[in-house]
């Protein structure tokens, strides 16, 4: 069994889109091991996205996702890393298919409903960052 980091990001939860994005993770098989509701502070959001501290959408990436709280999950299964990225679709909404979270619900690269982990070890440290406080 694999863990993966879930957000669904202050759009997804603005848009009342939570209980969607859940219900595809639980159809799917998925099991919602952790869920929190949540006000992050900046420093968690920098920490969180701190690879990508030199790109030039840094500032604007954290200040949306600073914009209303967010709900952040640990999610369980098989494969649930890879696959949960293929349910969410590609960052950019000219690329995301029909099907996917972001094919189906966004049509921007910032304001994009869902983040979830990339790799086992990208999935344990943001999970270590959003659970452990
Ligand atoms: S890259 O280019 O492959 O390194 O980018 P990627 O790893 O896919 O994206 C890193 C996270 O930044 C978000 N992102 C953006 N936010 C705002 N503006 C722009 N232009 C932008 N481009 C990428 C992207 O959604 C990733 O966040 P998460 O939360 O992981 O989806």
């Amino acid at each position: 069994m694999q863990r993966s980091f879930v957000m669904i990001k202050s759009d997804g939860v603005k848009r009342g889109l939570v209980g969607e994005v859940i219900g595809r993770l639980e159809r799917k098989g998925y099991s919602i091991l952790e869920a929190k509701l949540t006000t992050p502070d900046r420093a968690t959001v920098e920490e969180h996205y701190a690879e990508h501290k030199e790109r030039p959408f840094f500032g604007e990436l954290v200040n949306f996702i600073l914009e209303g709280p967010v709900m952040a999950m640990v999610v369980e299964g098989e494969n649930v890393i890879e696959v949960i990225r293929l349910m969410v679709g590609d960052k950019d909404p000219r690329q995301a298919a029909p099907g996917t979270i972001r094919g189906d619900f966004a049509n921007s690269t910032t304001k994009n409903i869902i983040h979830a982990s990339d790799s086992v070890e990208s999935a344990e440290r943001e999970i270590n960052i959003w659970f452990s406080k």
